[in-house]
């Protein structure tokens, strides 16, 4: 049994079946619906979707505290290296690598590429998606900031819990959510990147109603968890 603990947002823990400790997408402590600080996560391994500061506010001390294996695109890591972190493996869409806690494949994501470091430094980032295989069988994907796209069809079958945005504005909305949960056919979905700021609210249950029979659909509270 792995779990899922969603912090808000797009920041997800997952502890797999012997106690390993992934953080997706660290963004804590100036996160408004998360409460939980960055001190107090522990991590062996960081994945990163895309460079958005709403997906690595906490990304340089997390990493720097906790020594984690941080996995993301070439181009973060690179970026990484700029801040001293080389403790890194980068990726790209559509390459799949395997680590002590499973398989990881990075999945197209469609959406903008330009980022901000604290130091103001603008970099450029490819937006990934997420195909996570653990040790255990679990197959999970997070889907990151991205529009519906048809490539997620061929998702289907491989997916047991999809986290998919719902947000709208900054990625696809619940109706196209709902045209995605269509194409992966999950056995379960958990929405994110809604409700932390007013321009992506949404009606998570309205979303989970429109889903209907096609998925089991887990609305967490941040903090919330599932056993997968
Ligand atoms: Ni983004
Ligand atoms: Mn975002």
């Amino acid at each position: 049994m792995a779990t899922l603990t969603w912090y808000g947002h797009s920041t997800c823990g997952i502890e797999t079946d012997d106690g390993t400790k992934l953080i997706i997408d660290p963004f804590f402590d100036d996160n408004p619906v998360c409460d939980v600080s960055a001190d107090d996560v522990e991590a062996d391994f960081i994945l990163v979707t895309h460079g958005h500061g709403d997906h690595i506010g906490d990304l340089i001390p997390l990493a720097r505290r906790t020594g984690a294996l941080v996995i993301s695109t070439h181009e973060l890591v690179s970026w990484l290296a700029t801040h001293d972190i080389d403790n890194t493996h980068g990726m790209s869409i559509g390459g799949g690598s395997s680590f002590p806690f499973g398989r990881l494949k990075m999945t197209p994501a469609l959406h903008g590429t330009l980022n901000e470091g604290p130091g103001g430094e603008k970099f450029p980032t490819m937006p990934a998606g997420l195909l996570v295989t653990l040790n255990g069988g679990q197959r999970l994907y997070h889907a990151g900031d991205t529009a519906l796209l048809t490539d997620m069809q061929l998702l289907r079958g491989r997916v047991d819990v999809a986290l998919l945005p719902i947000g709208d504005n900054y990625t696809m909305g619940p109706d196209d959510a709902v045209r995605a949960v269509e194409f992966i056919e999950p056995e379960v979905v958990v929405p994110i990147h809604f409700d932390t700021w007013p321009p992506i609210a949404q009606d998570a249950q309205a979303f989970k109603a429109s889903v209907g029979e096609r998925a089991r659909v887990e609305v967490l509270e941040p903090g919330g968890r599932l056993d997968f």
